[in-house]
């Protein structure tokens, strides 16, 4: 393995302890998270950040996209400041927002980016709000769009009135060479949703001018999941080139910040992320020779952060076995964690066995791990379609399986598919197990339904 990536340690005897006490009080399927784990990717990123910070100033933002337990946001933001980071926390929503307006003893000193899809006035309207009567220390609008540039211009009086001094804003760029041929990780070139290119983004700009902004920000996500530096380094080169022809065409405008957003990548068959300590070398290399200050650079991790801090531990309950091929029914399925039927990315499962005179042995067969949906490709362990079953040591029914790195993308993007509840979420500090998140009662699948037909 090359210093690229970094490999995520095996569940420890303290992890494998802590997820039986925490199965015999909450029962499965359960999320675990390990404060442990979270405060080692932190801390990662605190040092990366620190060796370089001669030559550049890197914040870092914690995407909330890859997991928004307030909780965890919470422990997360401690946990940057612990580690020399100033905190700082990524929204995409309007329910991040809110979620954030509800964790109470936030960082005093917190910097957030707010960066919507879809912003329209009465969102704006609450993000003003909400963050001129908060302690935020930065606050970072990205516009995404020509109509959201139209919005904000409207607003920017009342905004400057309220808040100019913490408040940044900045511009997300699609590049226009790279394009990708799978749909995540779509980011890029003509066919790409996000971003402004060419005239829309000269449009933008002028925009922003004529409204008295001299200081912008740019921003792209390089894409999702990327295991390659040389593929970090070739888009966040072609944002260095966009940034250049923008301030030789746009004189008198100046550049705040670069925000490259997150996309650090995890190998979950290898189990490995990619080196902070690479990407922020790379960041110091491309950008810190682009003007003579020292550049103001901005990282939305999410994945690297939460995602090999978190377990889903679930229990075999059928094991239908066919001679060749044996497929484990666990009581989980793709309305828990949707990653390996979107996406087709399995994770590495652990065995942890329930009866303890049994004797450790592989099994003669091959073996997918699925579901209890009723979908047919609700297979969480083993790819049907590649026909690559994974080899695990003999279960039995009863058994808990570990399905490993789902922190990130996990929980947040369960569903109550097929009539499932969603399972609680408890994290492990130390010897302390806390329910950051409940289980439902069957009757939260009625929760939204009134009882009797209501007319509008
Ligand atoms: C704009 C933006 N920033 C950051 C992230 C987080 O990316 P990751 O979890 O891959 O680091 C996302 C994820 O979609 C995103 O869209």
């Amino acid at each position: 393995m090359s210093d690229e990536m970094i490999k995520i340690a095996e569940l420890r005897d303290s992890e494998r302890e802590a997820i039986q006490k925490i199965v015999s009080k909450v029962g499965t399927p359960v999320y675990i998270y390990f404060q442990e784990r979270m405060e080692e990717q932190i801390r990662r990123f605190g040092d990366a950040v620190e060796k370089f910070s001669s030559d550049v100033e890197v914040q870092c933002y914690f995407a909330m996209l890859a997991n928004h337990n307030p909780y965890l946001i919470r422990q997360i933001l401690q946990a940057m400041e612990d580690n020399g980071l100033s905190p700082g926390v990524l929204c995409a929503s309007e329910g991040h927002l809110r979620i954030l307006s509800r964790i109470s003893s936030l960082p005093r000193r917190l910097n957030i980016i707010y960066s919507d899809a879809f912003l329209d006035e009465s969102k704006l309207s609450q993000f003003i709000h909400y963050l001129s009567s908060s302690e935020a220390y930065t606050l970072i609008l990205i516009l995404q769009t020509l109509q959201q540039t139209e919005i904000f211009t409207q607003k920017w009086p009342q905004i400057k009135e309220k808040m100019s001094e913490k408040f940044h804003v900045g511009v997300r760029i699609k590049l226009v060479g790279s394009s990708s041929k799978d749909i995540y990780s779509l980011y890029h070139g003509q066919n790409a949703r996000f971003g402004l290119m060419r005239n829309n983004l000269q449009e933008a700009l002028s925009k922003l001018k004529s409204c008295g902004i001299s200081q912008v920000g740019f921003h792209i996500y390089p894409g999702t999941n990327i295991l390659y530096l040389s593929e970090l380094e070739s888009l966040y080169n072609g944002l260095l080139q966009t940034i250049q022809k923008i301030l030789t065409y746009n004189s008198g405008l100046e550049l705040d910040f670069i925000d490259v957003g997150g996309g650090f990548g995890i190998n979950y068959q290898k189990r490995e992320f990619l080196n902070p300590d690479k990407v922020i070398e790379i960041l110091k290399n491309i950008f810190s020779p682009l003007s003579d200050k020292k550049e103001r650079i901005l990282i939305e991790p999410g994945r690297t952060i939460i995602g090999p801090a978190g377990v889903l531990i679930a229990k075999v309950v059928d094991i239908k076995d066919e001679g060749s091929r044996k497929f484990v029914v666990v009581d989980t399925g793709l309305s828990h964690f949707a990653r390996p039927y979107i996406y087709r990315q399995y994770h590495q499962v652990q065995v942890i066995p329930q009866n303890e005179r049994r004797v450790k042995t592989n099994w003669d067969a091959d073996a997918f791990i699925v579901g209890i949906t009723m979908a047919s490709g609700d297979f969480l362990a083993g790819d049907p379609l590649e026909d690559a079953p994974i080899k695990i040591e003999r279960v039995e029914i009863g058994d808990l399986i570990a399905f490993l790195d789902v922190g990130a993308y996990g929980f947040c993007m369960s569903s109550n598919f097929s009539g499932l509840l969603k399972p609680p979420e408890v994290l492990v500090e130390g010897k302390n197990y806390y329910l950051v998140r409940e289980r439902k009662e069957v009757g939260y699948l009625l929760a939204e339904v009134p009882l009797c037909l209501k007319s509008l």
